[in-house]
């Protein structure tokens, strides 16, 4: 059975430790670690899946900007990362942590969601490939073979017509090393 829940600055060690065995290097957890202290990234949703009292998967959904769009009152957001240790796998532990993350994010007014990441995966979770045809470009050019790659998805009645312009992210993820294989 597993439980999700809302991070605290206290779990920042577990949180850690499901990137680093997750992804088998630390790039990943070190960039989590520091989105999460990162103001630009606020306000973020974050959230631990838990099986029988272990933390087994972690999600992030930060901040980000279209711009040129009047801000106040938007609410965009950026899916990375997201990890499931390597036992958990393929048990729908990272279908539930996208599922209620995207629920939060919708009862907290977010209009739109962005992630780069497995093009045959995010589509199940209701993303849609190549958001720069969309009129969304990412924060750093993502050549043409991996347009696919960077989706979006629309959680309030805002169309994609409303407001289109580049995504600008938090500055923790604003560097072209994030933005690359
Ligand atoms: C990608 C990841 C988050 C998916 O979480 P999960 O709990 O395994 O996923 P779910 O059980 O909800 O969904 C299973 C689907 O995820 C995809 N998937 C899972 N692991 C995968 C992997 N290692 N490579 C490619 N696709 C994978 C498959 O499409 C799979 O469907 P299938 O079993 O029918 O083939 C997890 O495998 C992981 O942490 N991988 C390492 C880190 C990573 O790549 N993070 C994503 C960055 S975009």
């Amino acid at each position: 059975m597993i439980t999700i829940r809302e991070t605290t600055p206290a779990d920042l060690a577990e949180i850690v430790r499901v990137h680093k065995e997750a992804f088998g290097y630390d790039k990943e957890a070190e960039l989590t670690a520091e989105l999460l202290g990162d103001a630009s990234a606020r306000p973020y949703v974050s959230l631990l899946a838990f099986r029988g009292g272990e933390a087994v998967g972690h999600i992030l959904f930060t901040r980000c900007r279209i711009e040129g769009a009047e801000t106040a009152q938007e609410a965009h957001y950026i899916l990375a990362p997201l990890a499931v240790i390597p036992e958990c796998q393929r048990q729908g532990v990272g279908g539930l942590l996208i599922g209620r993350g995207l629920e939060l994010l919708r009862e907290r007014g977010a209009d739109l969601v962005f992630v780069l990441g497995h093009k045959e995966y995010y589509p199940r979770h209701g993303f849609i490939p190549d958001a720069g045809k969309l009129g969304f470009p990412a924060p750093y050019l993502i050549p043409e073979i991996y347009a696919d790659y960077w989706m979006v998805q629309t959680l309030s009645e805002t169309d994609f017509t409303q407001c289109k312009g580049r995504v600008l992210c938090a500055a923790a993820l604003d560097r072209p090393e994030h933005w690359r294989e």
